[in-house]
């Protein structure tokens, strides 16, 4: 069984995928991190991202390993290296390109076929699973996404300001939006729930509720 949890950047994804998985029993792939590792695997190459066939062939050529606490690229653990605001900035680039996509979406449906899993990131429900039992929508606005991640990048010693954080997110939502492949766009069967001024247990408690009506 599929459950898919899409949104944009700083929406919870993360956390609630994380969170819900463990509450179901369930694995959990971020996909997200895969656009990024791709992104790193570029940017450590020295490969022009403007460059659509360059990205391309890295995407076909890298290998990816996803486990519940890491991610190795190429053999080398980059589960930090893919957090920075540099590779944040690449990811979007590189998931622009089809030929990434259509990479990444086979490498999705192949780690989920079979298990009970869920997966989150910005097309999950509406286009890698359009038959997944259960699919949610998360969303909140903008200046609270940020603040989020702010948070997360003062965590990891990161300097940057609201400000900074605030247009990277905008800057990023609207390519999200905007591309021409499998743009970020809710499914018209994803139940939408936002996160704005909800604690990330109350969200957690309100997605296990949404998910477990779905298994039945
Ligand atoms: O969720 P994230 O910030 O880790 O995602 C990194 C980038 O990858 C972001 O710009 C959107 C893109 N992405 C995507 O296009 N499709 C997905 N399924 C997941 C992420």
């Amino acid at each position: 069984m599929v459950i898919t949890i899409d949104g944009p950047a700083g929406a919870g994804k993360s956390t609630m995928a994380r969170g819900l998985a463990e509450r179901l029993g369930f694995e959990f792939l971020d996909t997200g991190a895969m656009y990024r590792a791709v992104a790193w695997s570029c940017l450590s190459q020295g490969v022009d991202l403007k460059d659509a066939d360059a990205v391309g062939n890295t995407a076909a050529s890298v290998t990816l390993e996803m486990t519940p606490n890491a991610v190795i690229c190429n053999g080398s653990d980059v589960t930090l290296q893919i957090r920075t605001g540099e590779v944040s900035e690449a990811s979007s680039l590189v998931a622009a390109v089809p030929a990434v996509r259509q990479e990444l979406v086979r490498l999705q449906r192949e780690v989920a076929s079979g298990r009970n899993i869920v997966t989150e990131g910005r097309d999950q429900g509406s286009v890698v699973f359009p038959d997944a039992e259960c699919k949610i929508f998360l969303t909140a606005d903008p200046r609270r996404r940020a603040e989020r991640r702010l948070k997360e990048l003062e965590q990891r010693g990161e300097a940057a300001t609201l400000d900074d954080v605030l247009r990277q997110i905008v800057d990023r939502d609207e390519r999200d939006q905007q591309r021409e492949v499998a743009p970020l766009v809710k499914a018209d069967d994803a139940v939408e729930v936002d996160t704005s001024s909800q604690t990330a247990a109350q969200v957690l408690d309100q997605v296990e509720r949404i998910a477990r009506l779905a298994i039945g």
